[in-house]
């Protein structure tokens, strides 16, 4: 049973309400992480401002030369001490090399109810495919994408009236509150 905080890093490209349901989350009293450290490979995207707002030590990677890039970020890790990343709407992959030097979890959040619709454009592909359910899953980074262990899983009904856009929206909603959920299950079982 883990007891001391465990120091957070959330790696970003964008929106960021993952990022912001993360911060607070770790402000409460019972939280188990401490959110020390922002990556973002974009500037000026509104989880970056959110995060530099909240005083979140946040720093933008050149991703013109990934190799380059994974190792300033590996610098940035060892700095802050981190030992668990969130990827939240993080949209470059980690290598290979990245996950192997980093010793600890890496979490993502998918929104697809994950072995379904693995990659990109997880809404259009549910209401396709005339799905009765889609939802959101949290699980273990590995090499393989969006194939690691889940953590949580957390579904919503398809109606016909929904579109890509209606569902994202609902589903945006469970990710906000599944992601710290299951942040909260993976330490719990440290
Ligand atoms: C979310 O839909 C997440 O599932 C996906 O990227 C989106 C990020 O949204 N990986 P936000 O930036 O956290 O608002």
């Amino acid at each position: 049973m883990v007891k001391e905080k465990i120091p957070c890093a959330v790696f970003i490209s964008g929106r960021g309400t993952n990022l912001k349901a993360i911060y607070n989350y770790s402000k409460n009293n019972l939280s188990k992480i401490d959110l020390k450290l922002v990556i973002s490979n974009k500037s000026n995207v509104p989880g970056v401002k959110f995060a530099r707002k909240n005083k979140i030590n946040t720093k933008i990677i050149n991703y013109k030369n990934k190799i380059k890039a994974e190792n300033k970020i590996l610098e940035y890790l060892k700095k802050y001490n981190i030992r668990l990343i969130c990827l939240a709407g993080f949209m470059k992959i980690l290598s290979k090399t990245f996950i192997k030097k980093f010793k600890y979890n890496i979490l993502n959040i998918h929104p697809s109810l994950l072995p379904k619709y693995k990659g990109l454009n997880t809404h259009e592909r549910a209401i396709q495919n005339k799905d009765q359910f889609s939802g959101c899953t949290v699980h273990i980074v590995t090499e393989k994408l969006d194939s690691g262990k889940i953590i949580l899983q957390k579904r919503v009904k398809i109606f016909k009236r929904d579109n890509a856009e209606s569902l994202s929206r609902k589903i945006l909603i469970l990710e906000n509150k599944l992601y710290p959920k299951a942040i909260n299950k993976l330490i719990s079982s440290l």
